[in-house]
């Protein structure tokens, strides 16, 4: 079937098969004017990685630190506060916490986590049934961050934690923002009832805590905005990377069979993936100030797609990117960003992805099934597959 190129590197990042579209990008200058959506857009590897490198190109517009729809609210004091929307020392302070509290994660313990509770979903399920796909999408990774946290086991959690991140997007109707301040607020008193001066949740609480973010001030202190950050951070993103793995599986029989010889090649297998058919499609940086890239002048304000997915494939990081190829030699992957905003949450991150892969893999799940089929939900930048019909497992 011959598909059309999507209109613009927004639609892209739903569309079916957007990478010819993505390696035109490419092709064109450095920095390419997209007028119709006021967007400068960076698809080479190079560029983006200047792009993100760059500290007068920030995470938010200058006059805009919280997004307007959601400022003087609970779900906005949250995002003010937030490692990944902040610069300067504010962002400096939040993420040498994030970072040595995540780099702390044992990464097998997530890996065995991870399997441990998908095998248990798909046991649950009634053979011939659908797979529980979703749950092993969206509730297992909130699940599991949970932990490392420090909160008691909560099936409410997910929905909780799906209502607040509307809050990020730009799409969101009013009535959806008022779930998100909601929620903003449930999920800001869970996590402030586990930081009272002196107690330790979990090892992760105290090392972000002994990491210099602190309990202080009425909450949402920087502690609890920036622990509920990473159920934001988590939710979708790692949700794409599982639907996209599944997809892949889908895709190509042979990578199946592998993974039932040997299973540890899930880890390889995951990693492509993550560049092959990343989660995350692009972010945004904001012109401060004036600023020159590979010859193209920025105004102050001037805003720049830097489409993540569209560096993944480029030859210039990449031999022959159009390929999967499971044994490529270890190379940063665009999918998490680079530079001081890159995931520091990364490797948690693909932990659990490859938890939940080998266990679908094991249990004997059909990913050739036929009537397995998926739409992507609806977004600006991440790749999501929702699965709409039966995937049966071998009973
Ligand atoms: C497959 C799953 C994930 C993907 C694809 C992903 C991707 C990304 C990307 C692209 C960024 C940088 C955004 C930018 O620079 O504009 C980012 C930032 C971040 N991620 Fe992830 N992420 C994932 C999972 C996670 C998880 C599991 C955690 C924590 C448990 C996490 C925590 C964070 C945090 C705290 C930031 C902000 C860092 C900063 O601004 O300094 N992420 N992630």
């Amino acid at each position: 079937m011959t598909q059309t190129f999507p209109a613009d590197p927004i639609r892209a990042v739903t569309h079916p098969d957007p990478y010819p579209y993505y390696a035109a990008l490419r092709k064109g200058p450095a920095l390419v004017r997209d007028e119709g959506l006021k967007l400068w857009i960076a698809a080479r590897a190079d560029t983006v990685r200047t792009v993100l490198d760059d500290v007068r190109l920030t995470v938010r517009p200058a006059g805009e630190p919280v997004p307007h729809a959601i400022a003087g609210a609970p779900a906005g004091a949250i995002f003010a506060r937030l490692a990944r929307m902040n610069e300067g020392d504010a962002h400096r302070a939040a993420r040498g916490a994030l970072v040595k509290g995540l780099g702390g994660v044992s990464i097998d313990g997530v890996f065995q986590a991870a399997r441990r509770e998908a095998t248990a979903l798909i046991e649950r399920a009634e053979p011939g049934h659908d797979a529980p796909l979703d749950a092993l999408a969206f509730a297992l990774p909130v699940s599991i961050v949970a932990e490392l946290v420090g909160l008691p086991p909560d099936d409410a959690l997910e929905a909780t934690v799906r209502q607040f991140v509307a809050c990020l997007s730009p799409r969101s109707p009013p009535e959806a923002l008022d779930r998100a301040h909601n929620a903003a607020s449930a999920l800001q008193a869970k996590l402030h009832a586990l930081t009272p001066a002196g107690a330790s949740a979990s090892p992760l609480l105290e090392r972000i805590v002994s990491g210099g973010l602190q309990a202080s001030g009425e909450p949402p202190n920087a502690l609890v905005a920036n622990l509920l950050g990473l159920f934001s951070q988590t939710f979708e993103a790692t949700a794409g990377l599982i639907g996209n793995t599944i997809v892949t599986l889908a895709r190509h029989a042979e990578f199946t069979a592998r993974l039932r010889e040997s299973p540890s090649d899930i880890h390889a297998f995951v990693r492509e993936v993550a560049r092959f058919e990343p989660a995350v499609h692009n972010t945004r940086r904001f012109a401060k100030e004036q600023v020159c890239i590979e010859g193209t002048t920025l105004q102050p304000g001037d805003a720049v797609l830097v489409v993540l997915a569209a560096a993944s494939r480029d030859e210039a990081w990449f031999d022959t990117p159009e390929r999967f190829v499971l044994d490529r030699p270890e190379h940063p992957l665009p999918g998490f960003g680079a530079g001081r905003h890159a995931c520091p949450g990364e490797a948690i991150a693909r932990a659990i992805v490859c938890g939940v892969a080998i266990a679908l893999v094991q249990s004997g799940f059909d990913f050739a099934n036929p009537n397995l089929r998926w739409t992507y939900q609806p977004s600006a930048n991440g790749r999501i597959p929702v699965f709409n019909s039966i995937g049966s497992h071998a009973s």
